[in-house]
């Protein structure tokens, strides 16, 4: 008997609550670039260059890619609050990361950004848990998904590493079904 793992696909627009997922694109790289080369929101990110250039060819490469999904987070109005991207598939688990929201994004969009990001993988790509890592230094973020169920597997010096299983995401999204009440819309 052969099994199939998920697949990390790419959707065009994903319609939450409040946000809207866009697929990234070339034409993004300028906000994408200005988001990651800010000194205090890529503190604890990995470097990315200083060259633009740099970053379109990066957006030009992820076209290509089969097994990542990189999102630009839009507000009500259509305009880009931020990005998170789904990668490393390993099995039924996904990581994501690359989650970062501009100074002066409401203040729920932490919250329904990660719901969308689960809502996605596992109601529309058919994930059941997901992994990722922390920068130990990242307090505010590694208690947030230590608040949403994930919970501290491995560790370095840098990295805390954790994991989050079915259930536990689960009853997060339950916990927290005001800030995303309805099924999300998907576009592939
Ligand atoms: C990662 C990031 C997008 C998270 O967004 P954030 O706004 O910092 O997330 P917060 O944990 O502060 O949550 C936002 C609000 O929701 C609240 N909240 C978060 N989780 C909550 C929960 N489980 N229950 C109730 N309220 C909650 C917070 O208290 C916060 O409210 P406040 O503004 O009154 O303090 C943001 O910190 C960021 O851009 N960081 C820089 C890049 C980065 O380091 N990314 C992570 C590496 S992948």
């Amino acid at each position: 008997m052969s099994m199939l793992w998920p697949n990390l696909r790419k959707a065009k627009r994903i319609k939450g609550k409040n946000l809207v997922f866009r697929d990234a694109t070339i034409e993004d790289a300028v906000f994408i670039h200005g988001l990651r080369t800010n000194e205090e929101k890529s503190r604890y990110l990995s470097k990315t260059s200083p060259d633009l250039e740099a970053q379109i060819r990066w957006l030009h490469n992820y076209a290509q890619t089969k097994d990542q999904a990189y999102f630009i987070i839009n507000d009500t109005f259509g305009d880009p609050i931020g990005t998170v991207r789904l990668y490393d598939p390993k099995e039924d688990s996904f990581c994501w990361g690359s989650w970062i929201l501009k100074d002066g994004a409401p203040q729920t969009a932490a919250i329904e950004s990660a719901l969308i990001v689960y809502a996605y993988a596992i109601d529309h790509l058919g994930f059941r848990r997901a992994h990722f890592d922390v920068r130990k230094e990242n307090e505010r973020v590694w208690r947030f998904h230590e608040r949403f169920g994930a919970q501290r597997v491995a560790e370095t010096d840098i990295d805390y590493y954790y994991e989050i299983g079915f259930d536990k995401i689960g009853a997060a999204r339950n916990r927290y079904k005001k800030f995303l009440p309805n099924p999300i819309e998907v576009e592939f």
